[in-house]
């Protein structure tokens, strides 16, 4: 069976695992390579894409396929300096057991560990079992929806779990629709990312995997349109926010009240 909702050419059957395995072999290295691969850009994307959720003080955020945390630290201190907030909350959830590991040393240290401001747990945002419904403030996901095999059943996992008026925050690769970028976006994804992954990690295949999974995520207006089937309230406009022509694209909806 295929994934034709979002004309995925990866059986469903066995994408789960197969994107498990993959983030396996790159945890350690998951951040740095980041950087180099997005040319510095990858905390621009992130810092504003925490920016554009405009979180007041106090919230409590899911981090769905958080991974190592980079959306939990841009979301912490977006919260301690904008709104000078002690109190704000984020539950990091993520399939990989490698990436959490990672994402965990990284913030045993902080002071936001020890003022019990983040958890950790293992888990598929296709079915989010810990977590009860109406129960966050925020449902943040980044670069992580492209990974999943029902993203539907992601979106209706993220309507359960946030409460009316919550904010759902979506970071994904989009795809760009000006020529002349939409060439260098080809070759910045397809040659320059593996050969990248196979001289920083020795290892091409994983990230040749990666950019087929990023590459057929379904176009920014369609995606808005299943985010308003899911129930959301888009924003005025398309719903939609683009960085760097469409290379990242920023959703975000609102649960009705
Ligand atoms: C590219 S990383 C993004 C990590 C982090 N959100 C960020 O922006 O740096 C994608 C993450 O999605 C996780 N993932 C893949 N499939 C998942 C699933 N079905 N449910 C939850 N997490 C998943 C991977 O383990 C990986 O940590």
């Amino acid at each position: 069976m295929r994934n034709t909702l979002y004309g995925d050419t990866i059986p469903i059957e066995t994408k789960e695992k197969i994107m498990d395995r993959t983030y396996c072999k790159i945890a350690d290295r998951y951040g740095i390579v980041l950087e180099v691969m997005s040319l510095g850009l990858n905390q621009y994307w992130k810092r504003k894409f925490v920016r554009l959720m405009s979180p007041s003080a106090g919230l409590k955020m899911l981090d769905v396929a958080g991974g190592t945390g980079q959306i939990t630290r841009n979301y912490l201190e977006y919260q301690d300096t904008v709104n000078n907030d002690t109190s704000s909350s984020v539950h990091v959830v993520d399939l990989n057991e490698q990436m959490l590991r990672v994402g965990k040393h990284r913030f045993a240290s902080t002071q936001w560990a020890r003022d019990g401001r983040i958890s950790f747990a293992q888990g598929s945002a296709e079915n989010l079992v810990d977590i009860a419904d109406n129960s966050f403030d925020i449902y943040s996901i980044s670069a992580g929806m492209h990974n999943i095999p029902h993203m539907e059943l992601a979106l209706s996992e993220a309507y359960r779990v946030l409460k009316p008026g919550g904010i759902f925050a979506c970071l994904e690769y989009g795809h760009v629709d000006t020529q002349i970028v939409k060439q260098i976006n080809r070759w910045h994804l397809e040659t320059l990312t593996p050969a990248l992954g196979q001289l920083l990690v020795g290892d091409r295949t994983s990230y040749e995997r990666l950019v087929r999974s990023a590459r057929t995520f379904p176009h920014q207006r369609d995606f808005a349109k299943a985010i308003s089937h899911a129930g959301f309230n888009l924003p005025p406009g398309k719903g939609y926010e683009l960085m760097q022509c469409g290379y990242m694209v920023a959703f975000y909806g609102t649960k009705p009240e």
